[in-house]
């Protein structure tokens, strides 16, 4: 055992969704990594969590009729499922929402206010006067304050790409309660960032980061640190402040402190020491392999948290790039945008790993998921080099010599050739070279193929005299195929372990001191890996067509939880009908209401509708509007209500009927 002392992460995954192929890069590339220093015998931990806490989570829960805390203890056992089908195998999944985190979260929030870097002020902002709290710019939507296109989120347009404060954007209204949101103010506790301009200067310096990841750091530097907002109002679903009643911790305040908490309860599992990872002076090594989306909270305000709270900073960031499905962003309609359900409902997930580590890199650049090529890659390198060698060998060694493998090894420098190459092939995994270390052991699988095609032991079969020369061909076959497997176990650990089985051995190390097997007794050959077939591939895109229309449409339907559904038998029950509007009174002590009296067709209704804000009676008469006709009667405070008008319009002076000059008659019926 080595004495290295490692510590892994990957990004801890949000709650309020199901686990897709774009999150897989990440879980795949840090599993990988992580099975290549247990295989080296380091000690080595990776822990992940569940990322629970914030306003989205909060408010699915609400709309499904459950707890955030139900919510989150389904979603975990399902991301938990995924990743474990995938092989991902954490040494601990934990959740943000946990007695750890907590005590951790407060305790690095009073080592910060201690030291001074944290302060309080008042600001504005949106507030929804229906649902009584304060919306993050996400649940704003409204007109571009630059382009003027329509339906855009409070933080940013889409259309045109500006960037702006929710206070900007125009005729904006809140997207849980369609009201215009009103400003309101309160007090907010704040990160003093620039407290720590100093340190990170250092820090990025001291080659922590990718190359590119650094450069990027070093604009942020000179452009000037913020002040990081760490707090959030009530309702919140997250760690209420210490000092500060009401006053909740932004969700990405404690996620990244979600990394220790995950390892404090491992640590307690298990017996480890907690302080020996994270205390100041540690000399264990700490990983966070993230998306690159994500690297500001990594690389500027986790390590300064943790130096401010006087914790140890991470060793490195790894930051990678994001997923493309055959050369496009994921997308919902092409039926690209799939879920790690449904790809393991169809697909073996190692193809799937070693297709994402043939194409991982170092480096931050997008990878590409085309099924083609992956089809191909599968077939050609795992299926028709690897296996290949041992299917060529093992059925004449179960044949021929009783499943023994020879005694002596005919080709020992060949043999020794294969164990050399470890060296090169740990500095690529090492290094997260996962694509290179895929081309030398595809690069030593060719070799092993050329060699048995060049002593053709199917010929020697049939002659009498090659009975020994069969039988060392084939056992260097097999030996130089263990040799290969080791070297994809961390990548392919399925098929890895089935060949151990097969080959009768141990749970192999890194073969850096490997020796043939000699006069070995081998177990029976089994498949160790098919072929993909393609009309799989074809049926996970349907299936994730199918999802998109079960689940989600249209943009509008962002928020869609929040409304509950209705089916189309709901919808065909509605009688909706023009009606002409032929009277129109004010209410008596109602601030917001009209009585109208409308002509639906075959006879006249009286329905108070709320649109006095815009409209005075004397302009509605004869405007045409649309009514729900069959609508059971209420009986509300100033009289009885027999119908529905629907008019459209963000509300306060924009409501907007129908004009009589359109052709539309009333009676009309309108489907
Ligand atoms: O971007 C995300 O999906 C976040 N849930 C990642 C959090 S990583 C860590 F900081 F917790
Ligand atoms: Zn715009």
């Amino acid at each position: 055992m080595s004495d290295r002392k490692i510590l892994v992460t990957s990004a801890l995954p949000y709650a309020n969704g199901p686990i897709h192929l774009g999150h897989m890069v990440e879980y795949i590339q840090t599993d990988i990594w992580v099975r290549f220093q247990k295989q080296r015998q380091q000690q080595c931990y990776f822990v992940c969590a569940d990322d629970t806490h914030g306003t989205p989570i909060m408010l699915r829960a609400d709309s499904e009729g459950i707890t955030p805390e139900q919510l989150i203890a389904r979603v975990a056992t399902e991301h938990l499922a995924d990743f474990t089908e995938f092989g991902v195998a954490f040494d601990n999944f934990h959740s943000t929402h946990s007695e750890e985190n907590k005590t951790l979260s407060s305790l690095i929030y009073r080592r910060l206010r201690d030291g001074g870097h944290i302060h309080s002020r008042s600001i504005t902002q949106a507030y929804d006067p229906v649902k009584n709290m304060f919306l993050p710019d996400r649940f704003i939507k409204g007109d571009c304050p630059k382009c003027g296109a329509q339906d855009q989120y409070g933080d940013n347009c889409e259309a045109c790409g500006a960037t702006y404060s929710p206070i900007e954007l125009k005729n904006a209204v809140s997207a849980l309660s369609g009201e215009k949101p009103i400003e309101k103010d309160s007090l907010h506790y704040f990160f003093n960032l620039n407290d720590f301009a100093d340190m990170l200067k250092q820090w990025i310096k001291a080659d922590h980061l990718q190359s590119e990841v650094g450069n990027k750091m070093n604009e942020w530097l000179e452009n000037g640190l913020h002040e990081w907002d760490i707090s959030r109002d009530a309702p919140y679903f997250g760690f209420e402040i210490p000092d500060a009643p009401g006053k909740y911790f932004y969700v990405w305040l404690d996620a990244p402190i979600g990394y220790m908490a995950s390892f404090k309860n491992l640590c307690a599992r298990e017996n480890l020491s907690f302080d020996e990872f994270w205390a100041e002076d540690s000399t264990a090594e700490l990983y966070h392999f993230i998306g690159k989306d994500i690297i500001y909270f990594h690389a500027l305000f986790w390590p300064a948290m943790l130096r401010g709270a006087q914790f140890r900073t991470p060793s490195a960031i790894f930051a990678h790039g994001f997923l493309t499905v055959n050369g496009e962003k994921m997308s919902k309609s092409r039926g690209t945008f799939i879920k790690a359900r449904t790809y393991l409902e169809h697909l073996n997930p190692e193809y799937l790993r070693y297709y994402f580590a043939a194409k991982l890199g170092s480096g931050v650049d997008d990878i590409d998921l085309n099924f083609d090529d992956f089809t191909q890659r599968v077939n050609s390198d795992l299926v028709g080099k690897v296996v290949n060698i041992a299917s060529r060998c093992a059925g004449f060694i179960h044949k021929r010599f009783d499943g023994l493998l020879s005694k002596h090894c005919a080709e020992p420098d060949l043999f020794g050739h294969f164990v050399e190459a470890n060296e090169a092939l740990a500095k690529l995994y090492e290094n997260r070279e996962f694509g290179k270390a895929m081309r030398e052991i595809m690069a030593l699988a060719d070799r092993a193929n050329q060699y048995i095609d060049e002593k053709k032991p199917w010929q020697m079969a049939k002659e009498t005299d090659k009975d020994t020369e069969l039988h060392e061909v084939c056992s260097i076959g097999l030996n130089l195929f263990r040799i290969l497997v080791a070297y994809l176990k961390p990548v392919v650990p399925v098929l890895a372990h089935n060949a151990e089985i097969f080959l009768n051995i141990e749970a192999q190390t890194w073969p850096d001191d490997a020796r043939p097997l000699l006069n070995h007794q081998i177990d029976v050959f089994r498949p160790l890996m098919t072929r993909v077939e393609p009309d799989k591939i074809a049926a996970i895109i349907e299936a994730s067509k199918e999802n998109l229309q079960k689940t989600q449409t249209p943009k509008a339907r962002q928020f869609e939880p929040i409304a509950d559904l209705i089916q189309f038998d709901d919808f065909a029950k509605l009688d909706l009908r023009i009606a002409k509007i032929i009277k129109a009174d004010a209410v008596e002590g109602a601030d917001k209401l009209l009585q109208l009296t409308v002509d639906i067709g075959d006879e006249t209704r009286t329905v108070f509708a709320g649109i006095k804000s815009a409209y005075a009676p004397e302009q509605l008469i004869g405007k045409l509007t649309l009514v729900v006709a069959n609508l059971a009667s209420r009986k509300m405070r100033f009289g009885v209500s027999e119908g529905m008008v629907l008019a459209a319009g963000p509300g306060g002076r924009d409501i907007w009927l129908l004009s009589p000059d359109n052709g539309a008659v009333a009676g009309m019926r309108v489907k």
